[in-house]
């Protein structure tokens, strides 16, 4: 391990420590290797297995004939050798007989083509055979094995929405989509003035008429596109409650949670996850590295320094909007996480040395309370071959496997993770973002993501919640892309500005709740609030930049009108069409940022943040610090060894510090709040006595 040594001070403490498991396919492997898997798993450190999660064809293999056998002895095998079990509902992956029987329950994709059986997640969620089906093997499952001692969770189903299955385009779907409309609206009349549809002739006299979005001659209505994605997460959300319901009556005291993706926009987590204990998600971090590829967010500089590790700030930023799926405070899984490399990507690096251990210790500091690695041993047969495992194709270790026997779980204790920092996030305005996107490479992630990274950059630990959120206990709320505005939801924001400082991002409360364009002046019912009025915003081509108080803004810059005397303009926009026009203005407690430039953001947050008392930092390219309870991690994501504040980093490696310490010491040495007295030693020191 690379890890420095522990705090003694930490040994008092007696939280729950971290809970590592593995994903296991026993089905995919000779029943005569489960006791000496098991074994080994129990040798690793490893406390519990997840079971069963694709395995519908072997559980049932024919309609409501079900053979537990099989699933019986894996579960006694795991047991004796001391392994408690999580198991899943299999409904991901729907048998061959059921399609035979009920060839309707395959989606349509967008193209309006029927997909097929032979792979995974070939079921739409509006078919009621696929439903009653559905039902039925969760609740044969709950009944066999919800009671029994080693199960301690429940899985629902796996990843929703995996391969853009969350929307579905069959005629059930279609017919679905009409009466959750009619309830929504009651009358056409009301559905076609909420959408605006005498807008090219749109108006609909009958449910019957409205198609699904996206399969006309041009694009769709914002304002369908966004019923149409609240609809669907409807369905999820419907979908999985007929199996929470079935699982708290036969499995009382077991959690129900769901491994989600990362950056996945496809229906409203929060609504999906309100039924849940807590959420979990799975987590790859060289595969989802891409994302920051796509949104030209990764520097050309660094794209190989992470290409074996990932990104420290999008693993975090999927850790924090996890944690905060159920409300804080409710606890985070990770039910998959790579332990090797995977084979999904477009090239699929081997993680660096140090990478597992790395992935592990920043999944607890920003809350997790258990690590699942995926997968227990590499498949030898079907799609996913080239996948590794802890161990090899032949059942040695892989490379893995070392990093995961030297964790030490007792390091990480579960305590509840506490931030003074709250970054709202909001599926609604990401759909509207998605549905008119106005510039090419800003989606509602990549502008979010910014604000968040910059906020890391800080040495600051964020909270990400859903706007609606109780906010009371933040001293600084940051609003990156809340373009949806309600009445209520301004109110809701209107009081944390009386006690919090708020920062707005631009295309702030630029839509109503049906998706029109604000009919207020832009940014109406937040105008009171800000003081300042939307003038311009301007979409700009990748290399026409625009300045911006001695920074530069790409793809994005809006400007402002002050409404009110208390309005201070912070920054103005220099040469180009905007010149002369304010960029970022400040009305007491709330700060309005139009420009999208990542250097004037970590600036004025850097300003919000001090002004509120919370330190910051000045962190290098790829080392971050994250605080859980009295330890703080502080890591190095570079190939190489970065020295920072006298501290010397070793590449791919964790740092245990005690949190009191940073606090006290080093952040007011490195950038002293308004009248922090300096911290009397030149130099801070960082690394605990041992
Ligand atoms: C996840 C999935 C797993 C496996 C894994 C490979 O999407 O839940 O079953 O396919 O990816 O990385």
């Amino acid at each position: 391990m690379r890890d420095s040594t522990h705090p003694s001070s930490l040994s008092t403490l007696q939280p729950a420590p971290l809970l590592l498991g593995v994903c296991d396919y026993p089905e995919h492997v000779d029943p005569a290797s489960w006791p000496e898997h098991a074994r080994q798993q129990r040798a690793l450190g490893l406390r519990f297995v997840r079971l069963a999660e694709f395995a519908w064809s072997r559980l049932e293999p024919r309609p409501g004939e079900f053979d537990w056998a099989w699933l019986d002895r894996a579960i006694e095998v795991a047991v004796a050798a001391g392994l408690q079990v999580v198991l899943c509902t299999p409904t991901a992956a729907p048998p061959a007989w059921l399609v035979e029987a009920h060839p309707e329950i395959l989606p349509v994709g967008r193209d309006g083509r029927r997909r097929t059986a032979g792979s995974r997640r070939h079921a739409d969620l509006s078919s009621p055979a696929f439903r009653e089906a559905s039902v039925r093997i969760t609740q044969a499952m709950a009944e066999r094995y919800g009671s029994h001692p080693a199960l301690i969770g429940w899985q629902t189903d796996n990843e929703f929405g995996w391969g853009d299955t969350a929307q579905g385009f069959t005629p059930a779907a279609q017919a679905a989509f009409q009466a959750w409309l009619r309830g929504r609206y009651g009358t056409t009349d009301a559905l076609n003035d909420a959408w605006g549809n005498v807008f090219w002739s749109m108006e609909y006299s009958d449910w019957t008429q409205i198609p699904l979005p996206g399969q006309g001659v041009s694009a769709s209505s914002p304002s369908h596109v966004l019923d149409f994605m609240r609809f669907s997460s409807a369905q999820v959300a419907a979908f999985q409650a007929d199996q929470v319901t079935l699982l708290r009556q036969h499995s009382p005291g077991r959690f129900v949670t769901h491994n989600f993706m990362g950056f996945f926009s496809a229906f409203d987590h929060y609504e999906v996850a309100a039924g849940l204990d807590f959420a979990a998600w799975d987590n790859y971090p060289t595969g989802t590295l891409g994302a920051l590829d796509e949104w030209k967010l990764l520097d050309p500089a660094f794209a190989l320094t992470y290409a074996r590790t990932g990104h420290p700030d999008v693993t975090a930023f999927n850790h924090d909007l996890y944690r905060g799926l159920t409300g804080a405070g409710r606890g985070l899984w990770i039910l998959e996480q790579q332990c090797g490399q995977v084979d999904w990507a477009p090239s699929n690096p081997l993680p660096a040395p140090g990478a597992v251990n790395l992935w592990t210790a920043q999944a607890w500091a920003h809350g997790a309370d258990a690590v699942t690695y995926f997968r227990w041993q590499a498949a030898t047969m079907a799609q996913e071959i080239l996948h590794s495992g802890l161990l090899r194709h032949d059942g040695t270790p892989d490379r893995g496997a070392a990093e995961v026997a030297g964790t030490d779980p007792a390091r990480y204790p579960c305590v509840p993770v506490r931030n003074r920092v709250a970054l709202l996030h909001d599926y609604e305005s990401l759909w509207l973002y998605g549905a008119q996107p106005h510039a090419q490479h800003l989606n509602y992630w990549a502008q979010v993501f910014t604000y968040y990274r910059e906020l890391r950059r800080l040495g600051v630990d964020v909270d990400i919640l859903h706007p609606d959120s109780p906010l009371d206990r933040y001293d600084l709320i940051v609003a990156p892309a809340l373009t949806l505005m309600t009445p209520e939801r301004a109110r809701h924001l209107r009081a944390a500005a009386g006690h919090s400082r708020v920062v707005f991002g631009p295309r702030t409360a630029f839509r109503t709740a049906s998706g029109r364009a604000a009919q207020t002046a832009p940014g109406g019912l937040l105008a009171q609030l800000t003081g300042a009025r939307l003038q311009n915003f301007d979409s700009l081509p990748v290399g026409l930049p625009q300045s911006v108080g001695g920074h530069r803004a790409d793809l994005w810059a809006e400007s402002y009108v002050p409404e009110d005397p208390a309005t201070e303009v912070l920054h103005r926009y220099e040469g180009g069409p905007l010149d002369g026009e304010a960029a970022v203005t400040r009305r007491g407690l709330v700060t309005l940022i139009g420009a999208h430039s990542p250097g004037l953001i970590g600036e004025v947050l850097a300003g919000a943040l001090r002004a509120a008392n919370i330190p910051t930092l000045d962190l290098p390219e790829g080392v971050r610090l994250s605080r859980r309870g009295e330890v703080t991690l502080l890591q190095n994501w570079n190939a190489q060894p970065v020295t920072w504040c006298a501290l010397e980093l070793a590449p791919v490696s964790t740092t245990f510090l005690r949190t009191a310490e940073v606090q006290a010491r080093a952040a007011p040495h490195l950038h002293p709040s308004p009248g922090t007295p300096p911290a009397a030693s030149a130099e801070p020191r960082l690394r605990e006595s041992t």
